[in-house]
């Protein structure tokens, strides 16, 4: 159970033995505070605080440039028309005074480091001054993100903003969805996007600038894109190069650039309050929605923003504030709550950007994403459990995993930032001033450093870079994860002995998805099942948001579910059979509101289905049906995903093969009951256990038979396996 369990609540949360009680004025009610001490409140005020949380005046961060004339002018700008409004805003942003000398900036040098605090206005001003000042007369501009969800709120923004239908002047382009025409002249894009468009376009021949924005999240593409386009600007004297960044890091950028000049945009700030709490907090989703209710009935008008890890907990978090305001009745304000994450379709993406009705307040639950990538205006509450979902690789193992996992004090100061941007603002972390000091790094590992780079090492090697270890990286990879990728990529046949890459290897690179899931893409041709497989890929690349499951309906939903695994088919060829029962009702909305199935995530999944269609053309892969061979489907599954491959244990856990280690079935696998002996698995998530998902039986001669360099017999075949030929006769 994810939520607060009494009991180790109380040993842990020091605070709950202090039996600090205090008083508090709500309204006209004076109400006491304690956990034990519940039948002293009001019946309707009970239910919220509990558990008061106690917080610590600790700092403040600066508010040099406190801008009352900037507070003014927004006030004023309130009355205009929406079109007049826009531009009004456009010119009170704080990078707009600054708008000619950056130009002049950017005329006079190739390469510009741009830094400015969040929300003065680089990623959607910059772009269309260039396109004002002429510059897309020579060719695009090209503006990356490093989220999918950014690139089409902000261009989204910018076509509002310019007057101009998204998609035409002004359009986006992320993983499986392209909103571009050949009008398009300024394009966001995700900075993997503008990778896969390297192998297409070499030289970036139709582009005159490249803006790498938000390069201080140094994600694994940015880092890479960083190379590259460095590389490309000394042979393009024409083409322009921004690098821009939140306020950290401009040095470092500078210097790899070869010392490119650096444009600050003067920052606008508010004094933020920092509070800690007072001693460590147990539950930080519990406290963070705690938090957000003391703020909403003691504190004077502002939004908050709250920092959560994902969409999970994003969800739960909205479902518990919902209850727990329908709990206090009509006496409070109204509280609209908006959350925010990449997952979020698009219709609900430009709520939070919504102002808030007078009398109001807006809760805004957010990822990472609102941390630097994108601005809501008027936040003066943020809400900072401190934590962030951020990946994790061992090299040794091969294996990735996602975790929660304490943020940086580089990210704490941005996330408080936040508060401060159109007023005085207040952070409230849930954590003490002593786990800031003690256990927050100072800047978060580049994922560079933290991550397979197996899809990376292909792509490079697609562009005729052989030479990786002495690729210009800003921060070298570990020798080790470079080995371990090209270990795979030799396993899974896209590179040769000496490293270069096959013919296989470049029909999978055509696939903008991991090499695992390309590969099996590709060696569904020899298992003549490309129609399977390929729904197959793309009902994986929606991640885990087909199936839902009301909490009223948990029974109903889950036989709904068990339906498609009928056999202990597995839960690719489940998948599968989803997609197939969609596609036979003509894509029905019906049909999955009555299997508990999500219907946007199949919509997705068919859009996915579409474009890999496409791609499969121009590997030349026929599209071939082969449903009645499930074990063909199986094999051509396992000959890209064989390195992931575990066996049973007595006790009803599993070993991976090649690394050995202790693995579970995920309890939502449709095999989690059967567990049989032989499993291949698409990815390991680690919860309070590390867990396979996506599972599928498989025959242990198929790894031998498929995979002959990577596993022999005697890895297939042990002591405790002696009884494996009669167990299958029986099966
Ligand atoms: O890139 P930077 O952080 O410097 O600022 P920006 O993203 O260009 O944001 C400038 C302004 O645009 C902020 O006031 C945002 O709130 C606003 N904006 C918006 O209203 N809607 C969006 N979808 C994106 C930005
Ligand atoms: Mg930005």
């Amino acid at each position: 159970q994810r939520y607060r369990d009494t009991t180790t609540t109380e040993k842990m949360n020091p605070f709950a033995e202090q039996e600090a009680w205090e008083d508090h004025q709500i309204g006209k009610a004076t109400l006491k505070f304690g956990s034990k001490n519940k039948k002293q409140t009001t019946q309707d005020y009970e239910y919220v605080f509990e558990d008061q949380i106690d917080f610590i005046k600790a700092s403040v961060i600066d508010g040099d440039d406190f801008d009352e004339q900037a507070a003014a002018n927004t006030e004023e700008s309130k009355a205009k028309s929406a079109l007049e409004k826009l531009q009004e805003d456009r010119k009170s942003l704080p990078i707009y005074p600054h708008r000619d000398p950056l130009l002049q900036a950017i005329n006079d040098y190739q390469v510009l480091v741009i830094v400015g605090e969040t929300g003065s206005g680089k990623t959607t001003q910059i772009p269309q001054y260039l396109h004002e000042a002429g510059y897309t007369k020579k060719g695009k501009i090209a503006c990356t993100q490093p989220r999918r969800v950014a690139a089409m709120s902000i261009a989204a923004r910018v076509s509002q903003e310019m007057g101009v239908k998204l998609g035409h002047e002004v359009g986006y382009s992320i993983r499986f969805e392209d909103c571009t025409s050949d009008k398009t002249v300024i394009k966001y894009m995700t900075d993997g996007m503008l990778l896969r468009e390297f192998l297409g376009e070499p030289d970036l021949a139709s582009y005159s600038v490249i803006m790498v924005d938000e390069a201080h999240e140094r994600t694994l593409s940015t880092d890479i894109l960083f190379g590259l386009v460095k590389d490309i600007a000394r042979f393009r004297p024409d083409l322009k190069l921004l690098i821009s960044s939140a306020t950290l890091d401009a040095e470092k950028f500078s210097d790899f650039f070869d010392s490119a000049p650096i444009f600050k945009i003067p920052g606008r700030r508010y004094p933020v309050d920092i509070l800690h709490t007072s001693a460590p907090e147990a539950d930080y989703l519990d406290a963070a929605i705690v938090t957000s209710l003391q703020i909403h009935i003691q504190h004077p008008p502002g939004d908050i923003l709250v920092f959560l890890t994902g969409q999970e907990e994003i969800e739960a978090a909205e479902e518990l504030l919902k209850h727990r305001t329908r709990g206090l009745g009509t006496k409070i304000a109204e509280l609209i709550i908006c959350p925010i994450y990449a997952n979020l379709p698009t219709e609900l993406q430009n709520k939070i950007f919504e102002p808030t009705p007078e009398g109001a307040r807006k809760v805004v639950l957010a990822t990472n994403i609102a941390e630097t990538s994108l601005t809501i205006d008027g936040i003066k509450y943020v809400i900072d459990p401190g934590f962030c979902k951020m990946k994790s690789y061992n090299a040794r193992t091969g294996m990735e995993t996602l975790l929660i996992t304490p943020i940086s004090k580089a990210s704490a100061m941005q996330r408080a930032g936040r508060a401060g941007r159109t007023g005085p603002g207040v952070c409230f972390r849930l954590y003490t001033l002593h786990n800031y000091h003690t256990d927050l790094e100072d800047n978060t590992v580049p994922e560079i450093q933290r991550t397979n780079l197996a899809n990376v090492v292909l792509t490079l090697k697609s562009l005729g870079i052989h030479d990786l270890l002495n690729f210009d990286f800003m921060d070298p990879p570990p020798a080790e994860a470079l080995l371990k990728a090209l270990e795979l990529l030799y396993a899974l046949g896209a590179l040769n002995k000496l490293g270069e890459l096959t013919k296989s290897g470049r029909r999978m690179a055509e696939f903008p998805v991991d090499p695992m899931l390309s590969k099996m893409i590709v060696a569904s041709d020899k298992y003549k099942c490309s129609e399977e497989i390929i729904t197959i890929a793309a009902m994986l690349s929606i991640g885990n948001s087909i199936f839902y499951r009301p909490k009223d309906k948990q029974v109903h939903a889950d036989n709904a579910r068990m339906n498609f695994h009928t056999g202990n088919v597995g839960d690719h060829i489940a998948l599968l059979k989803v997609y197939d029962s969609w596609k036979e009702t003509n894509f029905a909305t019906q049909w999955c509101y009555e299997n508990y199935i999500q219907v946007r995530s199949m919509k997705r999944a068919r859009d996915i289905r579409d474009q890999l269609v496409g791609l499969l053309e121009r590997v030349e892969i026929e599209l071939t049906s082969n449903l009645n061979d499930l074990d063909a489907i199986k094999k051509a599954i396992t000959s890209g995903f064989f390195p992931h491959s575990a066996r049973l244990q007595k006790n009803g856990s599993y070993r991976t093969v090649k690394h050995p280690q202790t693995v579970h079935i995920h309890p939502s696998s449709g095999l989690a009951q059967a567990l049989p002996r032989w499993v291949v698995y698409h990815e390991l998530v680690l919860t309070t256990k590390e867990y396979m998902r996506q599972v599928t039986e498989l025959k242990p001669d198929w790894l031998v038979e498929i995979a002959p360099h990577y596993y022999q017999m005697k890895d297939v075949e042990d002591a405790g396996s002696k009884k494996m030929p009669i167990s299958r006769r029986q099966s």
